[in-house]
């Protein structure tokens, strides 16, 4: 399916930890699709995950970055322009992690040094990110920048506990920065709002099986998967979306428009 959308452009990855995740997925797209790139992800995640594999396969670099470190970004991004041989296109932010919901602490019971940990990587570490972009004036002129967020910003699933403050923060930022990225450098930035998707961030959800069968029986097209998400993320980073920024976009199978479908009806029938 390659047409070599990102031929010649390049860009950073955050968040590929094994070949579930997102970002993985995103990243042998991007490669496909003719973009390098440099891959990062926490010191420790570099430990336990495969993202060496990864780096093979795509001919990529990796230089690892706590992504609530300001010095650690903005060696990333020094670098990673260093390595590519220019300013870069196109980022991904696919981070989150909340401690709460690791430490099975309830969201009507936060421990708030978790809650202050979990806020930082998943939400305020968007900011850092593009801050440290656009001081160093790393993106070139209609440039893409994409972080991944879930539909509990607007609704309540109870089981997403803190995350949900989390993502209404992160897709606040991508409006804010927004502005300031588009109106100063003709730079885009957007988030994604991703269907259900089995990784390691998203089964640590408590109830997980439950809501992804939930959102299944929803979406008159399903639940989107990892690679469908690469895919919608491939566009964003291309030319053919060059006005689309300061959105959050559902990519849902239609269940964020949904009220109630045939099959959820018939379980709750007699
Ligand atoms: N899986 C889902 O159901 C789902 C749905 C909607 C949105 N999302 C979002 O997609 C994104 C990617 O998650 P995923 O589902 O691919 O899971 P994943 O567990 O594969 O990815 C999460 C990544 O965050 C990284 N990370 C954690 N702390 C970090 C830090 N301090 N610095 C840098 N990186 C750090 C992890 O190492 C990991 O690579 C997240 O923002 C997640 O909230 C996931």
């Amino acid at each position: 399916m390659a047409n070599d959308l990102l031929k010649g452009k390049r860009g950073i990855i955050f968040g590929a930890l094994d070949e579930n995740s997102i970002a993985w997925k995103t990243a042998e797209r991007v490669h496909e699709e003719g973009g390098t790139f440099v891959l990062t992800n926490a010191p420790i995640a570099m430990r336990m995950g495969k993202i060496k594999e990864l780096a093979e396969k795509t001919g990529s670099e990796i230089i690892p970055a706590d992504a609530t470190s300001e010095e650690d970004l903005n060696e990333l991004v020094t670098k990673a322009t260093e390595v590519l041989g220019g300013k870069l296109d196109f980022v991904l932010h696919s981070i989150g992690m909340s401690v709460n919901v690791r430490k099975g602490r309830h969201y009507t019971d936060e421990n708030y040094d978790f809650t202050t940990k979990g806020w930082d990587v998943s939400a305020l570490s968007f900011h850092k990110v593009l801050q440290t972009l656009y001081k160093n004036d790393a993106m070139n002129e209609w440039g893409s920048i994409v972080a991944l967020t879930y539909m509990a910003a607007q609704r309540t699933f109870p089981d997403y506990n803190d995350m949900a403050d989390n993502k209404a923060y992160l897709e606040s930022v991508a409006r804010s920065f927004g502005y300031f990225f588009g109106k100063d450098k003709k730079v885009r930035v957007n988030t994604i709002s991703q269907s259900p998707t089995p990784t390691t961030a998203g089964q640590g959800v408590k109830g997980f099986d439950g809501f992804i069968s939930y959102a299944e029986k929803m979406s008159p097209l399903g639940n989107a998967t990892a690679q469908e998400c690469a895919d919608y993320t491939i566009s964003l980073f291309s030319d053919l979306t060059r006005k689309v920024t300061m959105q959050n976009l559902f990519h849902d199978g239609g269940f964020s428009n949904m009220g109630v479908s045939q099959e959820v009806m018939e379980a709750f029938s007699k």
